[in-house]
């Protein structure tokens, strides 16, 4: 895998290899995808200065949050649909992270389990929680994750309606795929993707296919699951799930201050600040934009902050270090990397990423990722 550079290259690798219906479900944003890219631009357009003849030796990027320590300020975030990147993403990835160092969190739309998951990794995983209408299923759910041994809950709270992704609706996205004259052509163009998708029993999402009978096929599963987003979500539902939950709870999917304030207060231990990769409000400011105001107004300044939407380059991940994100959180960059290459291409992308972090921070003039801060960014 060492012949990818960037996961630009590795996305295009994906490109090639995974089918078009799940390769674009990864790659879409909702509507006109304003947001998917200002997640981007906006990012970019911030600069660094760089500081010369400084002692640049013995580089640490390590770090902790919640009371642990990490191997880097990178994590990765829940995408629905994983095993479809690659047979058995899920696990693919979570391994790669454990080499890392690094949390992987499983999606409540994965295809593994998190039963399977916990069974082939050794370090303990993060599970991410969509509040469905049927309470004891959500219930369900986070009593499976504890009893694997998850000690952190993501809680997504910013998709009660889901965005239109246009692509998937053209794509009639369906999994496992609806066997049309299309897809049959598409897959045989993708014939190393198609014969390991064979040979796994994962095919589906894996954590909600016990509370589904009488589903004569799998279109009907996707749009049961559809169907299952709670609308009439409260900041009191919230609060009953801080209560029930024992261990570390993050919330993810905010964006703006009031809500932030909000969910501080429930209890939360962390946030995350993401408008869910572009894939949700179409038209809303980038997740950078959102970071700088939650960071200056948030009055729990104690609280940390964990960023997604737009890192395609370690230099975002110090760019967010900078503005006050303890961590920054990537999808697309490792969906990418898994379907090129399985485990050996998320452990590229993160490669990757790792030492863009490190080369950018020395460029910078610092050894220690924990001494960085706005002083680094070029003022305007
Ligand atoms: C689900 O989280 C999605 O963005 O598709």
């Amino acid at each position: 895998m060492k012949r990818f550079l960037s996961i630009e290259e590795l996305r295009e690798k994906a490109q090639s290899s995974v089918p078009k219906m799940f390769f674009d479900y990864c790659e879409s944003g909702s509507w006109d995808e304003e947001s998917l890219n200002k997640n981007i631009s906006d990012l970019k357009n911030i600069q660094f200065k760089p500081r010369v003849v400084r002692n640049l030796s013995n580089r640490k990027i390590k770090i902790n949050l919640l009371g642990e320590e990490f191997g880097m300020p990178i994590g990765l975030s829940p995408c629905g649909l994983t095993g479809m990147q690659h047979a058995d993403g899920e696990i693919h990835a979570a391994k790669a992270a454990e080499k890392f160092q690094i949390p992987f969190t499983l999606s409540t739309m994965s295809i593994v389990s998190i039963e399977e998951l916990a069974k082939n990794v050794s370090r303990e995983f993060w599970f991410q929680l969509y509040v469905m209408k049927d309470r004891k299923l959500t219930n369900d759910l986070m009593a499976r994750a504890k009893a694997v041994g998850c000690k952190t809950l993501v809680l997504t709270v910013d998709l009660q309606v889901l965005g239109i992704r246009y692509k998937d609706v053209k794509n009639g996205l369906s999994t496992p795929p609806k066997l049309t004259i299309k897809t049959l052509l598409d897959l045989a163009l993708k014939p190393k993707w198609a014969f390991q998708i064979a040979k796994t029993k994962n095919k589906t999402f894996g954590n909600l296919k016990p509370y589904i009978t009488n589903v004569s096929n799998l279109n009907s599963l996707s749009s049961w699951i559809n169907e299952q987003f709670d609308e009439s979500l409260s900041w009191d539902d919230i609060k009953k799930f801080r209560d029930l939950w024992p261990g570390k709870l993050i919330i993810k999917g905010i964006m703006a201050p009031e809500d932030a304030e909000q969910a501080t207060s429930m209890g939360a231990d962390a946030l995350i600040i993401s408008n869910h990769g572009g894939r949700q409000l179409d038209g809303c400011a980038s997740s950078v934009s959102a970071l700088m105001e939650i960071r200056n107004n948030l009055s729990n300044r104690q609280i940390s902050l964990l960023f997604d939407g737009g890192i395609r380059n370690g230099k975002d991940v110090l760019r967010v270090r900078a503005l006050g994100a303890t961590m920054g959180m990537i999808g697309r960059p490792y969906l990418y990397g898994l379907g090129a290459g399985g485990e050996s291409g998320v452990i590229r992308a993160l490669e990757i990423l790792q030492e863009q972090l490190d080369r950018t921070m020395a460029l910078c003039g610092h050894r220690d990722i924990n001494s960085v801060d706005r002083s680094i960014l070029k003022s305007n």
